[in-house]
C-alpha cells in the first residue's frame, strides 16, 4: 500500500499565517501537523509516500520533509500546480499511485490514533473505500454521510445545505484502484472543486463496496484560528511530559507538564503547564498559562500569556493578558509605555485584532 498525502492548496482560512507558510507545516505543540500525519503513516508500515504540493509553498514542504528518511518513509513530490479539488490531486498522483492501493490523508487533519488497524482492516477485508466518520455539531462544513439502519453508507454529500445527519467525513480514506474509475466519472461541484467526497458516492454508485469506521477518539481539522488553538489544547494535553532541558532559575516555579527544550531560559517566571517552550525561548519575570505553545527563540518578558500559540522568532513584552491568541513568527507585541495613548500597530493583511 502507498500513501498520499494532500500538502497542496491555498490554506486562505488560516491567513495571515498561510501568506509565508504552507497550513500543513503551522506547529501544534510546537511540531508541524504534517509531522503527525507522517508519524501516523510511517505507523501504519507504509513506506512509499507521495506527497501533493501547490507552487506557493512546495519548497517549504521539501525543506520540512526532505527524503522522508527521518520518518523512515520514501518521499515522492506531485506537483499540483492549481487546488482543483481532493479528487483532483488522486488524478495528479495518477502516475505514482499506479493501479495500487493507497491511503490518502488530507496534511492539515490530525487523529487521535494511528491508522495501522484500519490499513490491517482493508487488507483483510478488502473493500474499494474504507472511510472514517466522526459525530460533529457543525456538519455543513464538511462532507456529511448518511447510513442506513445497518451501519452501511447509503449517500455522501459535500457541504450540504441540509446535512442527512452530524456524521462528517474525516481527512483519511483508503482506496482500491477503483477510485479513479469513479474520478473519472465525477464533474466539479459548486465550488469549482472535483470533491473525493462525489468519488465516494460514484464508487456506491457503480456498486463497489464502500465501508465506513466510526471514530471514537478525537480527530482535528486545523482550518481556522479556533480550530488551531483547540488542537494545540488537545495535542498538549494527550502528549507533552514533563522534561526540562532547558534553564530553569531558583526563582521560577515551573508545575505540571511542561517542557523546557534545550537552550530555553527561564527567569524569575510561574509556567503552569501543559506547556512547551522551544529552543532558546527566552521567558522573564512573566506567567505562561495552560494549554501554550511558545516557539523556538521566542521572547516573552513582563508578559502573561494562556492558552496560546506563539510561534518561533516572535517578541512579546509587557503585555498583562493575553489569551486565545494565535501570533506568527517574527512578531513583535509590545505594550505602549503611556497606556492611556492611541493603540500603534502595524498589522499583516487579513490579520484579527480584538481590543
Ligand atoms: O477535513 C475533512 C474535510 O476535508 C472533509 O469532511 C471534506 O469532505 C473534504 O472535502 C475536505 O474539506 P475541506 O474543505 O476542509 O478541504 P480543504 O480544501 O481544506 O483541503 C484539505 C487539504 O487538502 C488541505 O490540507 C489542502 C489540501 N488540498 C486541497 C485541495 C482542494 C490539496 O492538496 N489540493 C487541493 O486541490
Amino acid at each position: 500500500m502507498k500513501a498520499l498525502i494532500l500538502s497542496g492548496g491555498k490554506g486562505t482560512r488560516l491567513r495571515p499565517l498561510t501568506y509565508t507558510t504552507a497550513k500543513q507545516l503551522v506547529p501544534v505543540a510546537n511540531k508541524p501537523i504534517l509531522g503527525y500525519v507522517l508519524d501516523h503513516i510511517a505507523g501504519a508500515g507504509i513506506k512509499d509516500a507521495g506527497i501533493i504540493i501547490s507552487p506557493e509553498t512546495g519548497e517549504d514542504v521539501k525543506r520540512y520533509v526532505k527524503t522522508g528518511s527521518d520518518w523512515g518513509l520514501k518521499a515522492r513530490y506531485i506537483l499540483q500546480s492549481e487546488p482543483l479539488g481532493l479528487a483532483h490531486a488522486v488524478s495528479t498522483a495518477r502516475d505514482f499511485l499506479g493501479d495500487d492501493d493507497f491511503i490518502m490523508y488530507l496534511g492539515d487533519n490530525l487523529l487521535s490514533r494511528g491508522v495501522k488497524d484500519s490499513v490491517k482492516k482493508f487488507k483483510l477485508e478488502r473493500p474499494d473505500a474504507l472511510i472514517f466518520l466522526k459525530e460533529v455539531d457543525n456538519p455543513k462544513q464538511f462532507g456529511v454521510a448518511q447510513l442506513d439502519k445497518k451501519k452501511k453508507v447509503i449517500k455522501l454529500i459535500e457541504k450540504p445545505e441540509n446535512p442527512p445527519s452530524n456524521l462528517a467525513l474525516v481527512g483519511v480514506y483508503i482506496f482500491s484502484r477503483s477510485v479513479h474509475d469513479a474520478i473519472a466519472r465525477i464533474k466539479p461541484s459548486f465550488r469549482g472543486e472535483l470533491e473525493i467526497t462525489d468519488a465516494i458516492q460514484e464508487l456506491i454508485n457503480m456498486k463497489c463496496k464502500v465501508e465506513s469506521e466510526i471514530l471514537d477518539g478525537w480527530w482535528l481539522d486545523t482550518g481556522k484560528k479556533d480550530d488551531l488553538l483547540q488542537a494545540n489544547t488537545v495535542v498538549l494535553d494527550e502528549y507533552i511530559k514533563r522534561q526540562i532541558k532547558g534553564r530553569v532559575d531558583g526563582r521560577s516555579q515551573v508545575s505540571g507538564r511542561v517542557t523546557v527544550e534545550k537552550g530555553a531560559t527561564v527567569v524569575n517566571s510561574i509556567i503552569r503547564g501543559p506547556v512547551i517552550i522551544g529552543k532558546g525561548a527566552k521567558i522573564k519575570d512573566s506567567f505562561i498559562g495552560p494549554f501554550t505553545s511558545i516557539g523556538d527563540d521566542v521572547t516573552v518578558t513582563g508578559s502573561a500569556i494562556e492558552h496560546s500559540v506563539i510561534l518561533n522568532n516572535s517578541d512579546v513584552e509587557g503585555v498583562e493578558r493575553l489569551e486565545d491568541s494565535l501570533i506568527g513568527r517574527c512578531a513583535r507585541i509590545i505594550r505602549n509605555q503611556n497606556r492611556h495613548k492611541a493603540l500603534r500597530l502595524m498589522v499583516g493583511d487579513d490579520s484579527i485584532i480584538e481590543v
